[in-house]
């Protein structure tokens, strides 16, 4: 039977919840108070709420050497039951010579902000080496120079990694307004449930959405009721950590996917919006498998992929860093995720013919235009317009203000 009761499990069978229960929270800051510090840069931070809430359940903490390595060499982790979890990007805390020497022999670190409050507590740690060039080769698949997250953490950071087990004093807000958006996998569990979902099909993106997006997010819905689902939920999940220099703001992209959701290019009724805390790497096919990992902990059970996932111009060469279809390939059979329906999907592009985004028939080729990031970028920028049916209005007004917002007074 295709309709199951219950949302899919998380993987290894158990949500991981890292925050401390509130009773128990003075006394965690107490015991912090006795212990070596360690401070977390903004990116540590989004790790540690990515951790504390579970989504990278079964992980309890920053990985210590054996993850590490599972995670670099195999995308995936094996349990103690030997069974297999996919995880593909290593979640790692860098410290430097002199914090490992201050470290010494405690097996217990305090983790703090940039303020010095206590963010955390990390036990029974590991202090390993940070191979940090073999790191960004495998992760990355080059090391190119001009890799966004490589530059803005890993060459800069520390030639140690410290792992161990998590506990977060408080949940971790940031209060931009926008924490109302921050669904827990436990409480988008629960809003599904509430919502009598019998399926839950998930978009990642880090980028305004267009009609081509669109396109994917109507036709998994048209499919799923086709296989016999009765109530498909969407879940509309933007990427809310560090994004490059020239993506589009998470502030402004929520207003944007606000005004899709007005313009009724997507049902309010049946798509839930919420942000998804990790950090971008732009690691193409190795880190769509986290994309697609962290949001069955949420609940989910079909994703849906299309062109080049996850990716980016190379960095110094005038091409894409990764072929476009390799994502939804290596996400179809990625280790670990073989409980996860992966909707793949064509490019869509603007056919010029029916005035609307439409999936790509390479045997008339002419009819089609490509707008790219950059195209899209350049246009806003200009206060010029895409051609109707690319965007809603709503949502095209929104990057139209965001880039005058960039212009020089
Ligand atoms: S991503 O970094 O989050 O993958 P983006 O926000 O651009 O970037 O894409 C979100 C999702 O939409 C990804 O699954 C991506 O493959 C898909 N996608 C983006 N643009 C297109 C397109 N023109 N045609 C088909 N799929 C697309």
């Amino acid at each position: 039977a295709r309709i199951r009761a219950g949302l899919i499990e998380p993987d290894g069978g158990r949500l991981v919840q890292l925050v401390v229960e509130k009773s128990q929270r003075d006394v965690k800051r107490r015991e912090a108070l006795s212990l070596p510090r360690v401070k977390l840069t903004k990116i540590d931070l989004q790790w540690v709420h990515v951790l504390s809430e579970g989504w990278a359940s079964p992980l309890r903490g920053f990985m210590r050497q054996p993850e590490f390595l599972q995670t670099l060499h195999f995308n995936s982790l094996r349990l103690d039951d030997g069974s297999v979890v996919n995880m593909s990007v290593p979640i790692v805390l860098a410290i430097d010579d002199s914090q490992k020497h201050s470290i010494g022999e405690s097996k217990s670190v305090a983790l703090v902000d940039s303020e010095d409050n206590t963010v955390a507590i990390l036990s029974d740690i590991e202090i390993y080496k940070h191979p940090k060039e073999e790191r960004i080769a495998r992760t990355w698949g080059t090391t190119a120079p001009g890799l966004p997250y490589a530059e803005e953490t890993i060459t800069k950071s520390g030639d140690w990694l410290i792992g161990g087990d998590l506990e977060v004093i408080e949940p971790i807000k940031y209060h931009d307004g926008l924490d109302r958006f921050r669904l827990s996998p436990a409480e988008l569990r629960d809003e599904f449930t509430r919502r009598n979902a019998d399926a839950v099909f998930a978009f990642q993106l880090r980028n305004p959405v267009h009609n081509g997006h669109a396109l994917l997010m109507t036709d998994t819905r048209r499919r799923l009721l086709e296989m016999g689902y009765k109530n498909p939920i969407l879940l509309l999940h933007p990427l809310g950590g560090f994004t490059k220099a020239d993506d589009v703001p998470l502030s402004w992209r929520m207003k944007q996917h606000e005004k899709v959701l007005e313009d009724g290019v997507l049902d309010p009724e049946t798509t839930v919006v919420s942000i998804f805390p990790s950090p971008m790497h732009y690691a193409g096919p190795t880190e769509v498998q986290w994309h697609a990992k962290a949001r069955i902990n949420a609940g989910a059970n079909f994703y849906i992929v299309g062109r080049d996932p996850a990716g980016m111009s190379h960095p110094v060469e005038k091409r894409d860093l990764y072929d476009a279809d390799h994502g939804k390939m290596v996400l179809s059979m990625a280790p670990g995720l073989e409980r996860l329906h992966i909707l793949p999907f064509r490019v869509a592009a603007y056919d010029k013919t029916q005035g609307k985004m439409a999936f790509f028939d390479p045997s008339r080729a002419q009819d089609f235009l490509f707008i790219s990031g950059t195209k899209m970028r350049t246009l806003a920028k200009n206060k010029e317009n895409p051609p109707d049916g690319f965007m809603c209005p709503g949502g095209w007004k929104v990057l139209v203000e965001y880039y005058d917002s960039l212009a020089p007074a």
